[in-house]
């Protein structure tokens, strides 16, 4: 069987098998477990936008494994990827979270400073496209998320790939839609727009990329 079998099967994610991992993975402490549910019950149905608990747990290993010190976040929210990013960093790392929504980003601050790392945080408001356009190219990043508009993935690539150090991680998350990126015909413009990213990121010669099954599927781009 050829490495890139396109008909291989997980033997893993099938039978209920994900809820299993996913309660079997270091649980999220107080301070998170609080923002998910002021999120929850001030939000509601909003509340979705949040990442995972498991892929949060997944941000601070990735962070403090590689060593990152400069972050960099797309797609903010109520904050609870910045704080599981900012986790991993040293004291006197730092990591620029973009977002548009003062509103959201308002609780994000709020849990920044119960849990001791507004100094590590910085938040600038506006499209996370002009954002990322105004900052040096140089490459200075050592790791980045983008969980923002689907629409604007490959902008946000595009204009992060330089600015990351060489064997710097791009983690993207919301690769799977649900598992509608198995639709070709789908009429979502986030799905088409996803399907699209994912073929440009398995292509690129630049990184090395894995596709992980994890949450609603989360690629780990390394800068090469
Ligand atoms: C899925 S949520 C992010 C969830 C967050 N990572 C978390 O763990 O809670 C997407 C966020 O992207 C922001 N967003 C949408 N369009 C944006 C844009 N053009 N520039 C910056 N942020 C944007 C929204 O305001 C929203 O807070």
């Amino acid at each position: 069987m050829s490495a890139l079998d396109p008909t291989a099967q997980s033997p893993i994610l099938t039978h209920g098998i994900y809820p299993y991992l996913a309660a079997r993975c270091s649980p999220p402490d107080e301070l998170l477990t609080d923002l998910f549910e002021e999120t929850r019950r001030k939000l509601g149905n909003l509340s979705v936008m949040q990442i995972g608990a498991e892929l949060g747990t997944l941000l601070t290993i990735l962070t403090a494994s590689t060593g990152a010190r400069r972050a960099i976040e797309v797609g903010t929210f109520t904050g609870y990827s910045s704080i599981c990013i900012a986790r991993g960093l040293p004291d006197d790392g730092h990591l620029l979270c973009c977002d548009v929504s003062e509103e959201w980003t308002s609780l994000a601050r709020h849990y920044w400073k119960r849990a001791g790392l507004e100094d590590r945080i910085e938040l600038r408001i506006g499209p996370a496209a002009a954002t990322i356009a105004a900052l040096p190219t140089e490459p200075v990043y050592d790791i980045a998320l983008i969980d923002a508009d689907k629409t604007s993935y490959q902008t946000y690539y595009d204009l992060l790939l330089p600015r990351m150090r060489t064997g710097g991680l791009i983690l993207v998350d919301n690769v799977l839609q649900d598992g509608k990126v198995l639709d070709e015909q789908s009429p979502n413009a986030d799905v088409r727009a996803i399907q699209a990213f994912n073929e440009v990121v398995a292509a690129d010669e630049r990184v090395q990329a894995v596709l992980l099954a994890v949450s609603d599927g989360l690629t780990i781009a390394r800068k090469l």
